[in-house]
């Protein structure tokens, strides 16, 4: 009964929808939908959705609709839509994520609209340019630790290893000193279940929860271990200063703003956002440099000038240290070009005029970074590692290549953004001064799977590491 009175309401929307193009003597742009109401083309899109993009595009031009799953996705891949993607007042960024959101984090709509801007501005801040080498005395001591526990030598999978390294690094920096589980069942428990999260997330974006048993087991275990530490979080105070953490900050908001306790559920979205795109990207890029045999000794030649050559003093590095290596820094960033998010999103509220066509309100507009970043109108050989690209980029002043749009664009660009790669820079120059490293396998293919967050591997790739004389 409710699945009929559920299609007869979408069937009535759909018809209204019609009607109000027809009125206003309005065209559409071409629609991909399927024979299954409300499904669509939902089966086809979900199999291979980066593929499906690009075979759209193809087909039916430079901006089109995929009706799926009872959304109206509204592509657009070229100048004109991606200026109005990036530029127009009437596409909006929290009305596009406020139902994932609630889906994945179970934060109300109501709740999430409110606190949306003071939360932003907040992280904006504590994560910005001029806060951020706060940062890098702790993420240094942090992954010291981690990479003292892989000893002398040994061989493993890579992707396990950055995750090893990375989760503790990145929970004990942003959330608080000493939080990440050292027995080793609990480290082994917060593993699979911030992997299920994780890998699951894109389903549980869309999907109601009650589909996805797995999923939802690792979100609610996720969600009872915030539930439990909030309190020591919130009263842990700083040995150095008495700097609060990202995670406390947070909780300030929240306690200023709501009587709501949503701690839990932002702490949940935190941790999803710090690692969930930094720890893929850290993989590609030791893999990509690993396999670039000539990018890979210019690497060695520039940490040993920065460092010494030998691995064995406990080094602390600095922001000139950084700025004396900016090859590190070009090879991320071309990493995170060629495995950048499959889509962005934006609600559209008025329609708008893109290319001859009206984009009606309701849609979901949609910009793939991935596939901007491999035209070459804007990235020449745009499948090629090449990070001497960025040599053009004036990353002093805090800008990216023009249609770089990895971290999103506007107003609620990726406030995590200097965070993700000054972690990343730290990591790989410490992985290099004291180990050397090979590959054993070659670099796999990326999935094409993922729409949200860049791409991940979609097979095993072992390394090699042995400590440096
Ligand atoms: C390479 C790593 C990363 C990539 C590629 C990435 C990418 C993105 C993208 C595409 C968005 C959506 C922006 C938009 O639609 O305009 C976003 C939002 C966000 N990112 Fe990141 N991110 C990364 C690392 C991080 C890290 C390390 C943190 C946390 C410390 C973080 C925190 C956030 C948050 C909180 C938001 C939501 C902002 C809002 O609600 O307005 N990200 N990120």
């Amino acid at each position: 009964m409710e699945f009929i009175s559920a299609t007869v309401i979408i069937i009535l929307g759909c018809v209204a929808r019609l009607l109000f193009l027809r009125r206003r003597n309005l065209r559409g742009p071409p629609c991909i939908g399927g024979w299954i109401p409300w499904i669509g083309a939902g089966f086809e899109f979900g199999k291979a959705p980066l593929e499906f993009i690009e075979k759209a595009r193809i087909k039916y031009g430079p901006i089109f609709t995929v009706c799926a799953v009872g959304t109206r996705m509204t592509f657009v891949t070229e100048e004109e839509g991606i200026n109005v993607f990036l530029k127009s007042k009437e596409v909006n960024f929290e009305l596009a994520v406020q139902e994932p959101i609630y889906r994945t984090a179970s934060i109300p709509k109501n709740i999430f609209l409110k606190l949306h801007e003071k939360l932003y501005v907040m992280l904006k801040g504590k994560l910005g340019t001029f806060s951020l080498y706060q940062f890098t005395g702790q993420l240094t001591e942090e992954l010291h630790g981690q990479l003292k526990d892989l000893g002398t030598h040994g061989t493993r999978d890579l992707n396990s290893l950055v995750r090893q390294i990375l989760y503790p690094a990145t929970v004990n920096v942003l959330f608080k000193k000493g939080w990440f589980p050292t027995d080793e069942r609990r480290i082994r428990e917060f593993h699979q279940h911030f992997q299920a999260y994780d890998e699951g997330f894109q389903y549980g974006s869309q999907l109601p929860e009650c589909l996805l048993r797995k999923w939802s087991k690792s979100k609610k275990w996720l969600l009872a271990l915030f539930e439990k530490n909030i309190p020591d979080i919130k009263t842990h105070k700083s040995a150095k200063d008495n700097s609060l953490t990202v995670m406390q900050a947070m909780l300030d908001v929240l306690e200023m703003e709501t009587n709501e306790q949503k701690g839990p559920n932002y702490g949940l979205l935190l941790l999803w956002a710090s690692l969930s795109n930094s720890v893929p990207v850290t993989f590609w890029t030791l893999g990509f440099v690993l396999s670039h045999p000539s990018i890979h000794r210019t690497i060695m030649e520039g940490i040993s000038s920065v460092f010494g050559t030998a691995g064995k003093e406990k080094i602390e590095v600095s922001e000139d240290d950084l700025k004396k290596l900016p090859l590190i820094k070009w090879c991320i960033l071309e990493t995170i070009r060629l495995r950048a998010p499959g889509v962005i999103t934006r609600k559209v509220t008025k329609p708008i005029e893109i290319l001859n066509y009206t984009v009606p309100p309701g849609d979901l507009l949609m910009l793939s970074p991935f596939w901007v970043h491999r035209n070459p109108k804007y990235f020449p050989e745009p499948e090629l590692f090449k990070p001497e690209r960025w040599k053009k980029a004036t990353l002093e002043k805090r800008a990216f290549l023009d249609c770089f749009v990895a971290f999103g664009s506007g107003k609620y660009q990726c406030p995590g953004r200097w965070l993700a790669l000054l972690k990343i820079q730290i990591c790989i120059i410490l992985m290099f001064y004291y180990y050397d490293c090979n590959l054993l396998d070659p670099l796999p293919k990326q999935s094409s799977l993922h729409l949200v967050g860049v791409q991940q591997p979609k097979g095993q790739c072992r390394i090699e590491f042995k400590q440096r004389k």
